[in-house]
């Protein structure tokens, strides 16, 4: 069984997606994170996130895995690094560039054959698992994803402003949406979800109702 929970930043998505496989017991991937480790390797190697030949090259020669809930950028752990706002931009910049985009949704693509998943992202439904059984798209105000967002920033120890993250916000959804290659969008079968007023909870327990029938 392949869950695909697609939608933009700050929608609640990874949080969702993490519970929902936690209580189907089955695996969770987290395809964001996959994208930032390509803009790490792109920026470790100094090309220009802006040229699509030179991130390319990048991307065929890295390996990116997962072990147990660690990211392995060429075996090194990268989990906590790319997490700051400057990948999460770049993660979107090279996202655009389609041999980034071919080589991800072929490892992902990989990673659903060996069984049950629940999954996240933007294109989950649309491009990589279309024959999903269960397909969602969260989203939530401008307002409400940048307040959840600062709030993971804060807990982290980073310093940001609401204005700030609400832009940055603004910029990746304007990006995300507008690429030409697998934009996010819902698939036509996903059942779109508001989450601004919900909590994870809310949202877990809504969505495992569903999916146990
Ligand atoms: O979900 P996230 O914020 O970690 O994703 C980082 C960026 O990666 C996001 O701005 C767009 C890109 N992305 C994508 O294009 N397709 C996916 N399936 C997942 C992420």
């Amino acid at each position: 069984m392949i869950v695909t929970i697609d939608g933009p930043a700050g929608s609640g998505k990874s949080t969702v997606a993490k519970r929902l496989a936690e209580q189907l017991g089955v695996r969770f991937l987290d395809t964001g994170a996959m994208y930032r480790a390509m803009a790490l390797a792109a920026k470790r190697a100094n090309r220009s996130l802006q040229d699509p030949v030179a991130v390319a090259e990048v991307a065929q020669a890295c390996q990116i895995r997962f072990r147990d809930d660690k990211l392995l950028l060429n075996e090194d752990d990268v989990t906590a690094e790319i997490r700051s706002p400057e990948i999460s931009a770049a993660a979107s910049l090279v996202a655009a560039i389609p041999e980034v985009r071919r080589q991800l949704v072929r490892l992902q693509q990989e990673i659903g054959l060996q069984g049950s998943m629940v999954t996240e992202g933007r294109d989950q439904g649309t491009v990589v698992f279309p024959g999903a059984q269960h397909k969602y798209f969260l989203t939530a105000s401008l307002e409400a994803r940048a307040q959840r967002r600062l709030q993971e920033l804060i807990r982290k120890g980073l310093t940001s402003s609401l204005e700030e993250v609400r832009e940055q916000i603004r910029e990746r959804d304007e990006r995300d949406e507008q690429r030409e290659l697998a934009p996010m969008k819902p698939a036509m079968d996903a059942q779109v979800l508001d989450t601004s007023d919900l909590s994870v909870d809310d949202v877990v327990q809504l969505l495992m109702r569903q999916i146990r029938g």
